[in-house]
């Protein structure tokens, strides 16, 4: 049985967060917690890979603290509750080198026409007279970081769903021409329903809910990070910009703050939307709800705070070496299948 077949009897189920700076609930609601989620209930029949995507941060100035975050962005998971066991895998991309090298082959096989189209690519190059090639490369990488393992179920938020259709074009296109090779990852559609959620999650910007929530954004207020105290949490949730319809709907388009507080409510809360919906449908105190959406986060936050505060590198160190040793062995073979496809062996 080649290493495919046997993934795709056990589905691997992969995700990784950049670790440039410290993440944010956006982070934490839109990718983190749904992988744990996943994790904790199918690793006994599928593969879990977490990693530390260090070569898509260096796409940005990276200010020497890249170590210490990645080892922080797994303890993450960890305080996350993540229960560890021999199918979960922790690696760092830079050190299973097949992923750049599978970048390359893609490149090969992707389209300029793709990549300029992606709307990442466009936000971050917005107005600037110029950026560097990573930047525009970025989906490749990540396409290689999927296909190497056969992965089909991806736990990423929204706005990293555009990257996941241009994998399956790129495995598309390669199985066609090449040799019949990889696994695509299942479409945005699917991967909802895998994840359980009602929808592609998005966590809004507190202070302009019509954009995401973002490392990025200068605002402190605009923003939640996953080291905030229990009164910065409660002072941003209370001043999060809502509207004046004094009506509580989860309407994206008009009411996006409104809808925000209920999304991340049923997220902390581990319960469906519709049930977050229907206990405040119509209510008109909007102070009501930021307040329980304020201690929902608060108490969250706190007791994911004090797990953290548990563990320590050495522990994040031990699973790294197991995680790249199985990580190199997987995506070696596969990337062995690409390099003959393209006569290189
Ligand atoms: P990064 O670090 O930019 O984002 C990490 C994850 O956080 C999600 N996310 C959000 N989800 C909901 N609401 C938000 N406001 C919000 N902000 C960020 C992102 O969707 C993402 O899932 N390109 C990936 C990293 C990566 C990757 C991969 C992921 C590289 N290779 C292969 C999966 C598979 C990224 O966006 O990282």
């Amino acid at each position: 049985m080649t290493n495919s077949d046997l993934q795709i009897k056990n589905p691997t189920i992969l995700t990784g967060i950049r670790a440039n700076s410290e993440l944010t609930l956006g982070n934490f609601l839109g990718a983190l917690l749904p992988m744990v989620r996943l994790a904790n209930t199918h690793s006994d029949k599928s593969h879990i890979n977490i990693f530390a995507p260090d070569l898509h941060s260096i796409i940005a100035d990276i200010d020497g603290e890249l170590q210490p975050n990645i080892i922080r962005s797994f303890k993450y998971y960890l305080a996350a509750g993540l229960n560890m066991n021999e199918h979960i895998h922790f690696y760092r991309q830079s050190r299973v080198p097949a992923h750049s090298e599978l970048c390359w082959i893609l490149n090969c096989v992707a389209s300029m026409g793709d990549l300029n189209r992606m709307t990442q690519y466009k936000d971050k190059s917005n107005g600037k007279d110029s950026v560097n090639v990573g930047i525009f490369d970025y989906p490749v990488l990540m396409a290689a970081d999927i296909l190497l393992y056969d992965a089909e179920y991806i736990p990423v938020g929204e706005d990293q769903f555009q990257h996941l259709e241009l994998t399956r074009r790129i495995a598309e296109k390669f199985n066609k021409k090449y040799a019949k090779i990889f696994t695509l990852p299942a479409e945005p559609k699917k991967q909802i329903a895998f994840m359980n959620v009602d929808d592609g999650i998005r966590i809004r910007d507190l202070q302009n809910p019509e954009k995401k929530m973002s490392k990025s954004t200068k605002s402190e207020n605009s923003k939640i990070m996953l080291s905030d105290t229990p009164e910065q949490v409660k002072k941003k949730i209370m001043s999060a910009a809502t509207d004046s319809i004094g009506k509580i709907n989860f309407d994206m388009f008009n009411q996006p703050g409104i809808s925000n507080l209920l999304q991340i409510d049923a997220l902390v809360n581990n319960i469906p939307l519709q049930d977050v919906i229907s206990t405040w449908a119509g209510e008109t105190h909007y102070g009501d709800l930021k307040q329980k959406v304020a201690d929902d986060v608060a108490t969250f936050l706190n007791d994911f705070q004090q797990r953290y505060n548990t563990i320590s590198d050495q522990d994040v160190l031990d699973y790294l070496v197991a995680g790249e040793e199985y990580a190199n062995k997987i995506a070696n073979t596969k990337l062995l299948e690409a390099q003959k496809a393209f006569h290189l062996r």
